[in-house]
C-alpha cells in the first residue's frame, strides 16, 4: 500500500445504524453493501453479530456479496462475542474482527469498575483470541480521545504485540480539538513500539461539530484509516461524514492523501441511505445537502453566472450532482433572471429584462422561491411578452 492512501473504513451500517429510531432489515443492508463496495470504501463494517441474531445474518449475507472490500464485525472485548463475529465472516473473501475496550479513566472505573493493567490483560486476550479467526485484527482503544496518552500507548503497544493490525483511537464522545487529537496521533506514531507493523485510524465523533476537522488532523498527523458514515450519521451527533473527508482530501491535493473513493457516486449514496433509513438530510449538509450547489443572493448568483469559481470550490459533478442550481429569490438580480428566462426558453432584451425583473420582484417578495412556472406567468403577464 503507497504511504499517501488513506483506507476508507465505513461503518453506516454498525456506528451508523445506531442512530436512535432507524433500523434497516437485511436487504436494505445488501443494497447498502453492494454501493459501498462499488464506491470503493477499503473495509466495511457490516454489524455487530452477536448483538441480535438479525445483525448476525445481515454480516453473514453481506460477506457473500461483497467483491472487494473487507468485512468488518464489531466485537467487546468479550471471548463469545470474537467467536460469533469469526462465525459470521467466515465466507468473507477478507475478513476483519474489531474488537476492544473502553480505556479512559472513566470507563475503566465506572463501566469496568477494573484497573489498567487489567484492562490491557484483557485487550490482548481479546486480540489473540481474534487472531485464531482472522488475519486482520482492529483493535479499539474505546474513549481514546479522554485516554491519557501515556496509557493510550501502552495498551497500543500491548494490542500490536498480541497481533493488531489496525489500531483505532476512538474520539467516542466527540471531546476533542483538532489540536489536540492530532497530537494524540502523532504521539502514538512516535512513542509506540512496532508501530510501524500497523495502522492507525481515526474514529471520531461530532458531539462538538468537529468529527470532520479531527479525523483529517488525524491523517495529517500519520493516520492511515478514516471511520465514517455516509451523511455522517450515527450515535448522537453523529460520525465522521464519509463524503467530506474523501472531498477534502481530493480538494487538497498538497496533502498528498489519496483514498480512491468513485466520488461522483456520493451524492447517489447520500440519497440511498437517507431513503433507507428514513432520515432526511439537513439541506446545509456539506457536499451532498440539498443547497450545498444552490445560489439565491444576487451577488453570489451574478458572479456564478460569470464564473462557477467565484464562488464554488468544486464540480458539482464530482460528487454526483448534475448541476449548480441558481434559486430566484427576492434576494436574487437581474443576471439571475435572465438566465433562468433562458434555461426555459426567453432570451430577453434589457428593456424587456427591466420591465419583467419589476414584477418578478412583486411575486418573489411574497414567495420563497420563484420556479420555472412562475417565471412563464411572470413573463407572459408583461407588456413585454408581446415581442419575444
Ligand atoms: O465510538 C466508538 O468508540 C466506537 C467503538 C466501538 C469503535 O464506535
Ligand atoms: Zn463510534
Amino acid at each position: 500500500m503507497s504511504d499517501n492512501k488513506v483506507q476508507i473504513f465505513d461503518t453506516t451500517l454498525r456506528d451508523g445504524e445506531q442512530v436512535p429510531g432507524c433500523k434497516l432489515n437485511t436487504e436494505q443492508k445488501i443494497i447498502i453493501a453492494e454501493q459501498l463496495d462499488f464506491l470503493g470504501v477499503d473495509i466495511i463494517e457490516a454489524g455487530f453479530p452477536v448483538s441480535s441474531p438479525g445483525d448476525f445474518k445481515s454480516v453473514v449475507e453481506i460477506t457473500k456479496i461483497v467483491k472487494n472490500a473487507t468485512v468488518c464485525g464489531l466485537t467487546r472485548a468479550v471471548e463469545n462475542d470474537i467467536k460469533v463475529a469469526g462465525e459470521a465472516l467466515k465466507l468473507a473473501k477478507t475478513g476483519r474482527i474489531h474488537t476492544g475496550i473502553g480505556t479512559s479513566e472513566s470507563h475503566i472505573k465506572y463501566k469496568f469498575n477494573s484497573t489498567q493493567d487489567a484492562i490491557i490483560e484483557r485487550a490482548v486476550k481479546a486480540v489473540s483470541y481474534a487472531k485464531t479467526f482472522v488475519e486482520d485484527v482492529e483493535f479499539y482503544a474505546e474513549d481514546a480521545g479522554r485516554t491519557d496518552n501515556e496509557y493510550l500507548a501502552r495498551i497500543c503497544e500491548a494490542a500490536i504485540k498480541a497481533g493488531a493490525t489496525v489500531l483505532n483511537i476512538p474520539d467516542t464522545t466527540g471531546y476533542c480539538l483538532p489540536s489536540e487529537y492530532g497530537a494524540k496521533i502523532k504521539y502514538l506514531k512516535e512513542n509506540v513500539k512496532g508501530i510501524e507493523k500497523a495502522i492507525i485510524s481515526c474514529h471520531c465523533h461530532n458531539d462538538l461539530g468537529l468529527a470532520t476537522a479531527n479525523s483529517i488532523e488525524g491523517v495529517i498527523n500519520g493516520a492511515r484509516q478514516i471511520e465514517c458514515t455516509i451523511n455522517g450519521i450515527g450515535e448522537r451527533a453523529g460520525n465522521t461524514a464519509l463524503e467530506e473527508v474523501v472531498m477534502i482530501m481530493k480538494q487538497h491535493p498538497y496533502l498528498n492523501l489519496d483514498t480512491g473513493i468513485k466520488t461522483e457516486m456520493l451524492y447517489g449514496l447520500s440519497q440511498l441511505v437517507s431513503d433507507s433509513m428514513g432520515i432526511y438530510t439537513q439541506p446545509n449538509k456539506a457536499i451532498v445537502g440539498a443547497n450545498a450547489f444552490a445560489h439565491s443572493s444576487g451577488i453570489h448568483q451574478d458572479g456564478m453566472i460569470k464564473n462557477r469559481e467565484t464562488y464554488e470550490i468544486m464540480d458539482p459533478k464530482d460528487v454526483g450532482v448534475t448541476e449548480s442550481a441558481i434559486v430566484l429569490t427576492a434576494r436574487s438580480g437581474r443576471a439571475a433572471l435572465a438566465y433562468r428566462a433562458k434555461k426555459v426558453g426567453y432570451e430577453l432584451t434589457k428593456i424587456q429584462l427591466d420591465e419583467i425583473y419589476n414584477l418578478f420582484l412583486d411575486y418573489a417578495d411574497k414567495k420563497k422561491e420563484v420556479d420555472d412556472d412562475d417565471i412563464h406567468k411572470i413573463i407572459e403577464s408583461s407588456k413585454a411578452y408581446k415581442e419575444i
